[in-house]
């Protein structure tokens, strides 16, 4: 079994974050999300992976390497413009063979990964294996409608009207069949060939497709929010670890993992929360639910349910909450401005806050 991991894509939804780095390599907890998806492809005993990458290969190229990180065998496969899931198919044919296979959309996030799936997959090799969750808004994924034995009968691609509440998660398990569905398929109204309408196609030719429905799945629908939700799951399952420098006037309270070459001098760290290497957090607070990555700087400053990328400083601006901060952005205090901070900032901003 084979693994095709899509990791191209603009990530529009997170803007400005993805003007500037690959939505696939922001991190949850200070690890790349699509870390997390080829950790759990590697658990799942897959060790070849075929990853498809558009204009921000060079990112990830820089970050994934020849996967031998991950225990993985890391063949790049470029997708000249972003055809859709059914085109990354298409062009990873020659890689495929007849193999069966896994599709994983590097932005997706099954808490749990999907070594139990693709046992089941294993055992019962139908033509494809989709997987479901209850979304609030299901208008921006793939919808699926299910008869009464619950069985899939019908799935639509971002409908105005869902059938239901049941979104279609970025992973998907595939027999060989799926090969000529999406040669079947045309491209749909925004000019994508979708997997969405090649599983159709399986169904409608009366191919095995079975569905399994999970919980705890992430992806970046654009909303902030979601992500500072599914850091704070991922922290809340931290062990401490204290690899870094704490001098004596502070404090790390509960799952605090401070990694080695980061100084605490004087704060207070409650957590769960994570504090990079390189980083110094100095006179202020960290607390619950909060990543700063790698060689940061926050200074006089109180800091909650917020993420912040690595070589950014917040210095003497009070308290900042749930909150998105990227790469080498400044926040800085200022004269005269309300007094509470929401902030989504893209890398390389520079705010002016009162302290
Ligand atoms: C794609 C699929 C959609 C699925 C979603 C999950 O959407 O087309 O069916 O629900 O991934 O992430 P896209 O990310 O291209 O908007």
């Amino acid at each position: 079994m084979k693994a095709l991991v899509l990791s191209g894509g603009a990530g529009t939804r997170l803007r400005p974050i993805t003007h500037t780095s690959a939505k696939q390599l922001l991190p949850v907890a200070n690890k790349p999300v699509l870390f997390y998806g080829l950790e759990s492809i590697a658990a799942a005993g897959i060790t070849e992976v075929g990853m498809i990458v558009g204009d921000t290969a060079a990112e990830i190229e820089a970050a994934v390497g020849d996967g031998s990180a991950f225990g993985l065998k890391v063949t790049y496969l470029p997708q000249e413009r972003p055809l859709g899931l059914a085109h990354a198919v298409l062009i990873a044919r020659d890689f495929l063979g007849d193999d069966d296979f896994v599709m994983y959309l590097g932005d997706n996030f099954v808490v749990g990964g999907i070594s139990a799936l693709v046992e089941e997959f294993r055992t019962r090799r139908p033509d494809a294996q989709i997987l479901l969750t209850h979304v609030s808004d299901p208008r921006s994924f793939g919808v699926a409608e299910l008869d009464a034995s619950g069985r899939v009968v019908g799935l639509e691609e971002k409908p105005r009207h869902p059938k239901s509440d049941l979104a279609l998660v970025g992973v998907y398990l595939f027999g060989p069949a799926v090969h000529e569905a999406v040669r079947a398929v045309q491209p749909s109204w925004r000019g994508e060939l979708e997997i969405t309408d090649a599983i159709q196609h399986l169904i409608d030719t009366r191919a095995d497709v079975r569905c399994t429905l999970v919980e705890g799945y992430w992806k970046d629908t654009g909303d902030v929010g979601d992500m500072l939700e599914v850091n704070r799951t991922v922290l809340e399952s931290l062990e401490r670890r204290i690899d870094g420098e704490v001098d004596e006037r502070s404090e790390t309270v509960g799952r605090v993992v401070i990694e080695e070459g980061a100084r605490i001098l004087n704060s207070r760290i409650v957590g769960p929360a994570v504090i990079g290497s390189g980083t110094v957090v100095r006179d202020s607070y960290v607390g619950p639910f909060t990543s700063v990555a790698e060689n940061c700087r926050i200074t006089g400053s109180e800091l909650e349910f917020s993420i912040v990328l690595r070589d950014s400083s917040i210095d003497g601006v009070g308290r900042i909450e749930s909150s998105l901060i990227g790469r080498h952005v400044e926040v800085t205090p200022t004269a005269r401005v309300p007094s509470a901070h929401r902030l989504v900032l893209g890398d390389h901003s520079k705010v002016q806050i009162r302290p």
